[in-house]
């Protein structure tokens, strides 16, 4: 049990197929109280993630869902009150929350860029912002932030460059964040996943997939309990000497 007690909150999580959902999942698994966020959370959704984790584990878990839009700075403030409300604190936030488009830069519109900076960038920066404060009082806390190989490489496997841009933006957050809040035992890490088995992939054609797949030095996509692995690694004490640093799955797509 690798976060018995801790107050962990996930974004991202409605999917069962979402990278988020799978950090919920495993979270739970090693005694975190799980708080899973999207702006796509409801009662249904809610109950759809407590079957799927408690079925897997075989017992109750500490299971919350607030629904919350990241690209508002206000809702991320009154998840945050709610969960100090519901818990009395928070331990650790996990941003996977986001979204994606592929489109040539020559074809982004102001709304467009405007759309991906809100939610992946701003959206990541107001949730660090609000946890932050509780961290501050408590000296404690962990920030996950997943970003992208697209930040790394230049534009990725399926976003276009406004994507990249933003997951880009979240790196240096992640690291200005480690380095302002280091010395109050603060922690705060990026992971740059690429080709993960979720929703995201849905667009790409089976050619367009296989050709991927075929660049990958291990052959094939990863699970998302793959990537929810290193979120573990990230939110627990096995990395407590790691903060600032950058984790990439993406199955040695890229190394550098
Ligand atoms: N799947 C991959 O291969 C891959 C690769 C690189 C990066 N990522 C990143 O991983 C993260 C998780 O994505 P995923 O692959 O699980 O896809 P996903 O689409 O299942 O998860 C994204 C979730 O974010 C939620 N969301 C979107 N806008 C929101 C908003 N304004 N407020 C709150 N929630 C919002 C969506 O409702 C969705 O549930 C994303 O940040 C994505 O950019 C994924």
């Amino acid at each position: 049990m690798l976060l018995q007690d801790k107050v962990c909150v996930i974004t991202g999580a409605a999917s069962l197929r979402s990278i988020g959902y799978a950090t919920a999942e495993l979270f739970a698994e090693h005694g975190a109280k799980v708080v899973v966020v999207d702006v796509l959370m409801d009662e249904p959704v809610l109950a759809g993630i407590r079957t799927a984790i408690e079925t897997r584990l075989q017992r109750r878990v500490t299971l919350h869902g607030l629904q919350c839009d990241i690209s508002q700075p206000e809702a991320c403030e009154a998840m945050v009150r709610e969960v100090r409300a519901l818990h009395g604190t928070v331990d650790c936030l996990v941003n996977s929350a986001g979204i994606v488009r592929s489109l040539p830069l020559l074809e982004i519109s102001p709304q467009e860029l405007d759309r991906m900076l809100d939610v992946n960038l701003k959206g990541t920066f107001y949730l660090c912002q609000s946890v932050l404060k509780v961290f501050v009082e408590q000296r404690a806390g962990t920030i996950v932030n997943v970003a992208s190989l697209a930040a790394q490489r230049g534009g990725g496997l399926v976003g276009g460059p406004h994507y990249a841009a933003s997951k880009g933006g979240v790196l240096s957050l992640t690291r200005s964040i480690a380095r302002e809040f280091g010395a109050l035992g603060i922690r705060a890490n990026a992971i740059c996943p690429a080709m993960i088995d979720t929703p995201m992939l849905d667009g790409l054609s089976p050619e367009r997939l296989q050709g991927i797949v075929d660049s990958i030095l291990l052959k094939r996509i990863g699970s998302t309990r793959e990537l929810a692995g290193a979120c573990l690694f990230l939110a627990s004490e096995l990395s407590g000497f790691v903060t600032g640093a950058t984790i990439d799955v993406n199955g040695g797509t890229h190394i550098h």
